[in-house]
């Protein structure tokens, strides 16, 4: 009995303690969470074009969009952004790191070079930090960030964004991408 608790215990503490994040691993979680949050979006807005139209849809991703990624963030113990250079949100500006990595992917699609599935970079203060492109690969996004300039979807959208720069993509264009930030332990 007092053996079979010492061990218990030790098993117990063992499991609690944090110990540090690889680099394979930080890359594998990355992966997970990212295909996570666009398979959820994704079909989020499908299930809503479905049901309630363009402007069900855009009503989702007006209220939901944000949430939804902080939940997914907080269930996961990461953090998580959708950045772009041409933000609808003002939320998802990329900053200046991000938008170094965005410029330069977007010369690779201009260049009809492929695309890296992914960056990893590991930060000085500990942690990683993981990139992974969006690219506007499907029909549906067009309806919202397509070339729909003066449409009536276009105005409402102007109502909730006025300094929307994100109309007027084609298909195959970089549309921004996901960061993940991963603690250094876990
Ligand atoms: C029904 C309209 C609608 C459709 C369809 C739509 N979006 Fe959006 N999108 C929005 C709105 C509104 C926002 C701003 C709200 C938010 O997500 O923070 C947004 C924001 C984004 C952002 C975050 C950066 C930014 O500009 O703020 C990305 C990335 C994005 N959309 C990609 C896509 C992709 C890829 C598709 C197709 C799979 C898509 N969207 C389809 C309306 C739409």
């Amino acid at each position: 009995m007092f053996r079979f608790s010492i061990i218990s215990l030790t098993l117990s503490s063992l499991l609690l303690h944090a110990t540090p994040l690889s680099q394979e691993e930080a890359i594998a979680k990355g992966n997970q969470v990212s295909a996570a949050l666009l398979q959820k979006l994704g079909g989020e807005v499908k299930a809503q074009m479905q049901t309630n139209g363009v402007m069900g849809a855009l009503h989702y991703c007006t209220q939901s969009a944000l949430p939804l990624t902080d939940s997914i963030a907080q269930e996961t113990g990461t953090t998580i952004k959708r950045v772009s250079l041409r933000n609808r949100n003002p939320i998802n500006e990329a900053n200046k790191g991000e938008k170094i990595i965005l410029e330069k992917w977007e010369k690779s699609v201009k260049n009809k070079e492929p695309l890296p599935a992914y960056e990893i970079e590991k930060l000085s203060k500990g942690g990683f930090n993981y990139y992974k492109p969006i690219l506007l690969n499907n029909e549906a996004c067009l309806k919202c960030h397509g070339d729909i300039q003066g449409s009536p979807l276009a105005e409402a959208i102007k109502t909730s964004y006025p300094n929307d720069k994100a109309m007027g993509y084609k298909m195959g264009d970089l549309r921004g991408m996901v960061v993940i930030t991963l603690p250094k332990e876990h």
